[in-house]
């Protein structure tokens, strides 16, 4: 096949070349004597003249639209120098055409491609909103990271291998997306939530060093950085000790931020997770934002167990504020919990409460407190403090939320600095939202060495102690990449399964295979699984999720191109031969 010739790639290299151009019309202008032409394609715009010299290439332009689809045979000429457009990069040529055909018309658009649509429109004509210059980047973008890792990766000898997506169920802690079966009646798969059991059952098989650039499904409620569908780049590998590996991840993030941005990025930090909450109210703290959650939990008559945190903003960061203004703090940090936020400004070594809002948070504070609390925080005349009752819900404090929407706000983050840290040693369990214990990664993941020595002590004493051998991956303030060391030990593995209370018949149903698996010399093995559509939001700075993907879903988990999901009844059932569902 000859290498193709963009319309956006003609330069004057191929000045008094003939051509052969294929591409939509982007715009025309009939002069009667000439008519000009844009030509598009997926690397940019070039110029063609039709002259009526070439009569019939000439009529047939005449009848040109906007989107007809087109052929041109023609010559590439240098414009007049009056007539350069230094705005295109093709705009100091042109093509004269001695042929044209329409290869296809194309109805009126009923988007202008040239504004802010409205995401719904956008995503309801994604074919055409896909020909935007901003989303041919990203999508040219997240092809070149995509080759970019792989080859990173098939360099180290890692080997790509595909798993099933009809599987079982999997166990990241989200709903699954069932499968009816038709053969087996009443029988389900499930679509991967993510390869995790495949890629172990890998490294038993001795194929120690997978990847894949793998689909996942999750039923979850979806954000602005969560898609029901998206792909991780799933990494496995044996006979390597933790710091080596996540050394490797980094030494792969490091390149490609290099080689996609021309970005050097620093060392990355390593935060443990007890340190990342106690300072930052979060497990993916983005270390750009300046602002600690300061302990004045000794300041305080605690009648209850959780800290009194304070935050502080400076007063050269107050210009513009209207002090009533920020009463709106009060509001925002509710939804997540704290309802005793006081907002205070220090003034002589005093606390002043400037928005008179009755608080019995602070009202007994002795003024020693008053300035041991003006202290810790670094504060100074005119200097702003937040102080509040912590509430923390999966692993996302009150007042880490707080921390994050001031840093915005109060425009504390350079956007030109990268925040890249690995979060580890999780603990292995924690309670979810009805009190239930539940593995906080994955119930695959190894606890660490000294707790495995003890693990009946352990589960009967306090489980929520347990620390596992876990790691994550966060730039900016996102998750991008979680993994950990796996159990190998059958025994261990079974334990957990049982102190999880996962039901004996759903272990044997789900995990059956896998238990049994492990007894087959398993080897030492560890992985990481990366949002491969995160870590191109960062590449390309969006923070849209949906800006990233070809054809995304709503919040909602909708497609509204292909409107799905949809109502089935009987007759369409049995229209799509699926009566055995009936
Ligand atoms: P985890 O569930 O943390 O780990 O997922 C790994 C990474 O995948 C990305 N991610 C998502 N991206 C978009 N939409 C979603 N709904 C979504 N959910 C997760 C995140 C996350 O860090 N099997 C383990 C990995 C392992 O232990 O090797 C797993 O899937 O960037």
């Amino acid at each position: 096949m000859k290498n193709k010739i963009y319309c956006g790639e003609i330069n004057k290299k191929f000045i008094n070349k003939e051509i052969i151009i294929y591409g939509w019309v982007d715009s025309y202008r009939n002069l009667g004597k000439l008519i000009f032409v844009n030509i598009k394609d997926r690397e940019g715009i070039i110029q063609a003249i039709f002259k009526p010299k070439y009569e019939i290439a000439y009529n047939i332009a005449t009848t040109l639209r906007n989107n007809f689809c087109v052929k041109i045979k023609g010559k590439i000429v240098e414009r007049k120098e009056k007539n350069k457009n230094l705005n295109l990069l093709t705009g100091e040529i042109e093509i004269i055409g001695f042929s044209l055909s329409i290869l296809n018309k194309s109805k009126s658009l009923p988007v202008d491609l040239n504004i802010n649509n409205s995401e719904e429109i956008r995503l309801k004509y994604r074919y055409l909103d896909l020909k935007q210059k901003k989303m041919i980047v990203i999508l040219k973008q997240r092809s070149k990271i995509i080759s970019y890792i792989r080859s990173f990766l098939e360099k180290n000898k890692f080997l790509n291998i595909e798993t099933p997506i009809l599987t079982n169920v999997t166990s990241e802690g989200s709903r699954d997306y069932l499968v009816p079966s038709r053969i087996h009646k009443h029988n389900f798969y499930a679509l991967p939530q993510s390869p995790q059991i495949f890629k172990q059952l890998l490294m038993i098989a001795g194929l120690d060093r997978y990847y894949q650039i793998a689909k996942c499904f999750r039923d979850e409620d979806l954000r602005s950085d969560r898609q029901p569908e998206f792909t991780q780049i799933d990494i496995e590998i044996s006979f390597i000790k933790l710091e080596k590996f996540r050394n490797f991840i980094e030494k792969m993030i490091f390149n490609i931020w290099k080689n996609i941005k021309n970005i050097y990025l620093n060392k990355f930090k390593v935060l443990t997770f007890k340190q990342s909450m106690k300072d930052f109210g979060t497990d993916k703290p983005d270390l750009r934002n300046s602002l600690k959650l300061i302990d004045l939990s000794n300041f305080f008559n605690k009648k209850n167990k959780n800290r009194i945190i304070s935050l502080s903003i400076k007063k050269k960061h107050l210009y513009n504020i209207k002090i009533q203004n920020l009463s709106k703090y009060i509001n925002f940090i509710k939804k997540y919990g704290t309802k005793d936020l006081s907002i205070l400004q220090v003034h002589n070594n005093k606390l002043i409460n400037i928005l008179n809002i009755k608080n019995n948070l602070i009202v007994n504070l002795n003024n020693e407190n008053v300035k041991n609390i003006i202290y810790k925080n670094n504060c100074n005349h005119d200097d702003i403090i937040f102080i509040g009752t912590e509430i923390i819900n999966d692993n996302m404090s009150s007042m880490g939320h707080l921390r994050k929407k001031l840093g915005k706000d109060f425009n504390l983050i350079n956007d030109n600095e990268w925040s890249v840290l690995w979060v580890i040693d999780f603990p292995l369990f924690q309670k979810n939202k009805i009190g239930k214990l539940v593995s906080m990664n994955h119930p695959f993941t190894s606890p660490k060495n000294c707790f495995i020595k003890n693990i009946d002590h352990f589960f009967k004493k306090n489980p929520y102690q347990i620390i596992s051998n876990s790691y994550d991956l966060v730039i900016n303030g996102y998750e991008i990449g979680s993994g950990s060391l796996r159990i190998n030990d059958y025994k261990l593995q079974k334990k957990i399964f049982n102190f999880l209370k996962i039901n004996k018949i759903i272990q044997k149903k789900n995990f059956g295979f896998f238990l049994e698996a492990l007894k087959f010399g398993t080897p030492p093995h560890l992985g990481i699984a990366l949002g491969l559509d995160r870590l191109i939001m960062l590449l390309t700075n969006t923070n849209n999720i949906r800006d990233v993907i070809a054809f995304p879903k709503t919040t909602s988990a909708s497609c509204l191109l292909t409107r799905v999901p949809y109502k089935i009844n009987a007759n369409l059932l049995k229209d799509l031969g699926l009566s055995y569902l009936l």
